[in-house]
């Protein structure tokens, strides 16, 4: 069995570098079967990527990298889509998507993947924001995956501090109706690994956010490698599925048009 990774930048995206027709050769070399690419859709005025969309430019890039051998999905990685998902959708049509994932990269405590915030602020305050927004996203968006959740945990490891703390402890009512609407909703938890060749060494959400997500009835996951680069190409697919299936699920999935299809996990 070939192994799908939900998250996977193409050269459309300003802050990646690899075509979509060469990241296909390379899953088809690594046994990887369904690529699930996603384009940075951003509207924060101080992010990187915002305005680097272009719809005709990145369906011509898949077009190109359509190959019998690996499935291709179309998919969006929206930035704050509780703030933006009207803009966005003013570029894109949804028809011409498989996915689309709602993305939190920007609290009103800055760039949460940047050490600034945890160095000025109170830690545990940006992180409730960063879950309070996260709830909203939920709660309010048309997206069918939220992406790395709990991703502030990079901007926390490269200010020098421990992320080891368990949020489902910390804010029990808060995460808790996270999930629910999450599942309410029929929106996947993504399980991104890029965080396991970061220094914070965890995936995003880590393993007591997958518990809880379990236990409280959620089956709908993806796994995500957040390739931007050669170096983390599908980077962390097992060890994603080894995680999964030690919090207890047995299946993970993809979208296909906009349903979600199950499929067993991989087990070593
Ligand atoms: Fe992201």
């Amino acid at each position: 069995m070939k192994l799908c990774d939900m998250h996977v930048h193409t050269a459309s995206s300003p802050d990646a570098e690899i075509p979509a027709s060469e990241l296909v050769r390379m899953a088809s070399e690594l046994s990887v079967g369904t690529v699930g690419f996603v384009a940075h859709v951003d509207f924060h005025p101080s992010d990187y990527c915002y305005g680097g969309f272009s719809e005709p430019d990145y369906m011509k890039e898949l077009d190109l990298a359509e190959s019998a051998g690996v499935r291709v999905l179309r998919g969006l990685e929206v930035g704050e889509p509780h703030l933006f998902m009207e803009k966005a959708e003013s570029l894109f049509t949804r028809s011409r998507y498989d996915f689309v994932t709602g993305a939190l990269h920007w609290t009103e405590d800055g760039l949460i993947i940047d050490e600034k915030p945890f160095l000025q602020g109170n830690v545990l305050e940006i992180v409730e924001k960063y879950y309070t927004d996260t709830l909203k996203i939920v709660k309010q968006s048309p997206i069918n995956i939220l992406a790395h959740m709990g991703i502030f945990r990079r901007g926390m490891a490269r200010a020098g501090l421990v992320v080891d703390f368990d949020e489902t402890l910390l804010f029990p009512s808060l995460m808790q109706e996270i999930l629910q609407t999450m599942i309410r909703r029929r929106i996947a938890l993504e399980v991104n690994t890029s965080g396991l060749r970061r220094p914070e060494k965890t995936t995003y959400p880590s393993s007591s956010v997958l518990r809880l997500y379990f236990k409280l009835g959620g089956r709908m996951v993806t796994v995500g490698s957040d390739t931007h680069r050669s170096e983390h190409v599908f980077f962390g697919l097992g060890s994603g599925h080894s995680l999964l299936k030690s919090c207890e699920f047995n299946n993970y999935g993809y979208f296909l048009k906009g349903e979600y299809v199950n499929t067993p996990l991989l087990c070593n």
